[in-house]
């Protein structure tokens, strides 16, 4: 399946640099998109919510057609009340991609496509995928075991393989790649882009502190633990951080859904508990974007080569 007309010629890697909340600026997004990734963020990183028109210009100021196009996340949750607020400066200002996640987004699709953008929504099963798709929107991100923020359970393997079945469009897999070859191998699987965060996490421009990006260099996939616990949802943080606010990662009791807050409460959550993938055991640096991308491209390269 061809990429949709705006990533073609675009990208020097067929790849998405993920939105994570709080870490991912402009600073970041701009670094990415000059490499020649997607770059992207979610709209509640700019706070007050006025900042997001700021921000969004700033983009369009320093980026060019030369530039990988850049994406905004949306939260489409009940939690997130600057959704019509942040979707209307969207269109101001013609996003070229929208990123959904939790909700099938049939309100925002037809929003976006009247301003000529594109949604992709971030699922992890096959019946959000439905839904999504039923929808409208234009691609998916498949949201794996292992994968940084709210993670899926499900092989990679058996996700792609099962939404392939039902959809031959744009598809972006997610969930621990932080080197070249994986990107291969996510094409070879079927995806056409790998989406990316946790690596982003430790690069220079990354709005993390510096004990965040140290702890991601330092750790491995076993100080990963996967629970509910912080937000409602199941997801993927570091057990050194949760040890660091005085809490035992083997002993938080259980959570339910109702607890779920995307709003500015869950923000201390995200500041304090940090979240990373499974990939972390793969990272050992904290450069800068231009030389984390030169790396997966040139990885990636050499995995082909390897298997010609
Ligand atoms: C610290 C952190 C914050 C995240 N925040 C968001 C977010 O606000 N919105 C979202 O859609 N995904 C969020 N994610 C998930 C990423 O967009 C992406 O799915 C994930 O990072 C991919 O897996 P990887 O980290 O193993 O590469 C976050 C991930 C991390 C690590």
């Amino acid at each position: 399946m061809p990429l949709p007309a705006l990533l073609q010629g675009r990208l020097s890697l067929p790849a998405i640099a993920a939105p994570m909340f709080i870490v991912s600026h402009p600073d970041l997004v701009i670094a990415q998109c000059r490499a020649g990734i997607v770059g992207s963020f979610p709209a509640l990183n700019a706070r007050p919510k006025e900042a997001l028109d700021e921000w969004l210009t700033r983009l369009h100021a320093e980026l060019t057609d030369r530039d990988a196009p850049f994406a905004v996340n949306q939260i489409v949750h009940a939690s997130n009340d600057r959704l019509e607020h942040d979707l209307e400066v969207c269109a101001k200002h013609r996003v070229p991609i929208i990123i959904t996640s939790l909700r099938a987004p049939n309100a925002v699709i037809d929003a976006v496509h009247a301003w000529g953008g594109i949604v992709f929504h971030d699922v992890t099963n096959l019946r959000h995928a439905e839904k999504a798709l039923e929808a409208g929107v234009d691609g998916l991100i498949l949201v794996a075991a292992g994968a940084g923020g709210h993670a899926g359970t499900l092989s990679p393997f058996a996700l792609v393989a099962e939404v392939r079945r039902i959809f031959d469009g744009p598809l972006a897999l997610s969930g621990s790649i932080t080197q070249g070859g994986q990107i291969l191998a996510a094409q070879a699987m079927g995806a056409d882009l790998a989406y990316i965060g946790t690596r982003f996490i430790a690069t220079r421009e990354a709005n993390a502190a510096e004990g965040y990006k140290r702890m991601i260099v330092e750790s491995s996939a076993a100080d990963v633990l996967y629970t509910p616990f912080f937000t409602g949802v199941h997801g993927n943080y570091l057990k050194p951080s949760i040890v660091a606010q005085g809490l035992d990662p083997d002993a938080l009791p259980p959570r339910d859904k109702t607890a779920m807050n995307f709003g500015s409460t869950s923000v201390k959550a995200w500041r304090d508990i940090w979240g990373a993938g499974q990939g972390v055991g793969s990272i050992t640096d904290a450069p800068t974007t231009a030389e984390v991308v030169a790396r997966l491209r040139a990885e990636y390269a050499a995995a082909r080569e390897s298997l010609r």
